[in-house]
């Protein structure tokens, strides 16, 4: 059977919140179970250097990550688990591919963009001031970790749809000029997922600081949830559920019949009082298990390090042949 090849990145610079929950992590999860699918999931943590300087944070950062991947259930024998530095075949196709992209295609990425625009906005005289390679080849970096693999879909969240629109047109140059057979991927944008609001009712994102770490401990989430933001409806009134930010993230983990039950209490006008503390206890119920898990894990290194060894090994087991055939296809071969 010819599987789905899907693959994804995450960016080690924070840790896992209820929004990348919602949004990515659950969802990937319960897609690698299907069996006409192959799964890719790694942690980008190349890319992670172009966004932090803090080498703690972005270690601190790939642990949490990992332990949460592993701590909500993700079975690493269905899955090819990585880090990206495990696998250095990706760094040398992201050059051999860079050596056929067009600066003027990188000029045109909105991270590079805007950028430029910030400096220029700022009245500073050189509009790349503070702006590194890295960031610049973000996409081409990008387009080497779906590339090495042959994935054929990509989800990602609306931001990186034209990262993969580069991918594919480097991949479509490759193809042209060396006759390679790279796959041109399909980016999936996940409509029917979640995006989450944060602490503020902005989307719950890092940048915000807005967000609720899906295995803080309990008193902190009960906490968290406290602070939430809504309106100052008494007891007794009516409340919306559109547009609040409690009810959405009730509604991202529970049933249709559990949140048509919430709109009931919403509309005969439970306080907020109750449905923060009503919101805590149906989280916690669903968070308790793998936040031990998570917990366990976050002490037991050897195994985590393990887990993603044995990733970095089936990874290679695809990349190295894959790039000995893509560097002679270039022109870098052994003399007999
Ligand atoms: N750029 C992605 C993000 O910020 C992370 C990422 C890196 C990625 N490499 C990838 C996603 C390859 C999909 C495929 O979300």
């Amino acid at each position: 059977m010819h599987k789905t090849k899907v693959l994804t990145g995450i960016t080690t610079t924070g840790t896992p919140h209820l929004g990348n929950y919602a949004g990515a992590i659950k969802p990937a999860i319960e897609q690698s179970w299907q069996d006409d699918i192959q799964s890719y999931y790694f942690m980008a943590d190349y890319h992670a250097l172009i966004k932090g300087r803090d080498p703690e944070r972005i270690h601190q950062s790939t642990l949490e990550i990992t332990a949460t991947w592993l701590a909500l259930g993700l079975d690493t024998d269905r899955v090819t688990f990585y880090r990206q530095s495990d696998v250095p075949e990706i760094m040398e196709l992201s050059w051999l591919i860079g050596c056929m992209t067009a600066k003027g295609l990188m000029n045109r990425a909105h991270a590079y963009k805007a950028a430029v625009q910030t400096n220029e906005e700022k009245g500073e005289a050189d509009p790349d001031k503070g702006i590194t390679m890295g960031l610049f080849s973000y996409p081409v970096l990008m387009a080497a970790d779906i590339l090495m693999f042959n994935a054929d879909k990509v989800p990602v969240g609306r931001d990186q749809i034209q990262h993969l629109e580069m991918a594919r047109d480097i991949a479509g140059r490759m193809n042209h000029h060396y006759k390679t057979c790279f796959t041109l991927p399909e980016v999936i944008v996940g409509e029917n997922t979640a995006t989450l609001s944060g602490l503020d009712g902005r989307k719950m994102s890092k940048s915000y600081d807005n967000t609720i770490p899906l295995f803080c401990s309990e008193k902190k989430l009960l906490k968290l949830m406290r602070k939430i933001k809504t309106n100052s409806l008494a007891p007794g009134e009516p409340k919306e559920t559109d547009g609040c930010t409690l009810f959405q993230i009730y509604a991202a983990f529970a049933s249709e019949a559990e949140i048509a039950e919430k709109r009931q209490q919403y509309a005969e006008g439970a306080s907020w009082g109750d449905l923060k503390n009503q919101l805590f206890e149906h989280l916690n119920a669903q968070l308790r298990e793998p936040r031990a898990r998570y917990n366990a894990l976050m002490k037991d290194r050897a195994f985590m390090q393990a887990e993603l060894k044995k990733g970095a090994d089936k990874a290679r087991a695809e990349a190295t042949p894959f790039m000995a055939e893509v560097r002679k296809a270039v022109g870098i071969r052994p003399f007999a």
